[in-house]
């Protein structure tokens, strides 16, 4: 018998604390990488997801890994980045996170206040950098103009096999919703778009695309 086919996910926001009870995050909902984990599953494969916080839950055939921060979503990922074939960052990762992180609340104060960002750890192209030959990374490009160009750079920049990209533009598709519209490009010239179609019918067009491409 052949082994299964693992596959790794990173979905939702990340949460990036000033305190105890303040973050910095955004609007993802964890819909599209909850969906293609539910699909990579259906197909037989082994799926881990790394989760940000969302309100949703996976079935039992996907092994969910919880975590807040980029920096703790990169350590949650990097022992199972070395087991796995397929790796898909769908996550929206907070690019900043505050220099500092007060251990008690913050009190308010009349004073302006300044906050001092430093960037965070950019998983996917971390992990993208120790990609072994038989592995397979996949990016995804949220962008709200030049869609296919920005898509394009992050495919090259990020050493990915596949980038799947998303106009988070359009009010009711994409970022919070539960409709998506992708156009998924592929190191080799690959183009194909979908959509607007429910998350579960794009992540199996993604998956198919991706499929192909594994022989
Ligand atoms: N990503 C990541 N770690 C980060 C930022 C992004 O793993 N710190 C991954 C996302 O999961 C996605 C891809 O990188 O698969 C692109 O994310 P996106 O937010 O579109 O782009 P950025 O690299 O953050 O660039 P920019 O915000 O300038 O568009």
């Amino acid at each position: 018998m052949t082994k299964p086919m693992r596959c790794l996910l990173t979905a939702g926001p990340t949460r990036e604390h000033l305190d105890p009870v303040r973050f910095l995050s955004n609007g993802s909902s964890g819909r599209m990488g909850y969906a293609l984990a539910e699909a990579a599953a259906a197909r037989g494969w082994q799926v881990d997801l790394v989760s940000g916080p969302v309100s949703l839950t996976a079935s039992a055939a996907v092994t969910v890994h919880r975590v807040v921060s980029a920096q703790e979503m990169l350590e949650a990922c990097e022992p199972l980045f070395a087991q796995c074939d397929l790796f898909i960052a769908v996550a929206a990762v907070a690019d900043f996170r505050p220099k500092v992180m007060e251990s008690r609340k913050a009190k308010k104060s009349a004073a302006q206040h300044v906050l001092e960002l430093v960037p965070t750890v950019d998983i996917l192209k971390t992990l993208a950098a120790r990609k072994t030959p038989a592995q397979r990374v996949v990016g995804f490009a949220a962008e709200t103009h030049d869609v296919e160009a920005y898509a394009r750079r992050k495919l090259a920049e990020k050493s990915l096999d596949w980038i799947v990209a998303n106009d988070v533009s359009r009010p009711g598709i994409g970022m919070d919703a539960t409709d998506n519209a992708v156009l998924v490009l592929g190191r080799g010239g690959e183009r194909a778009a979908f959509g607007p179609a429910p998350k579960r019918a794009v992540a199996e067009f993604i998956l198919d695309q991706i499929a192909r491409g594994l022989g």
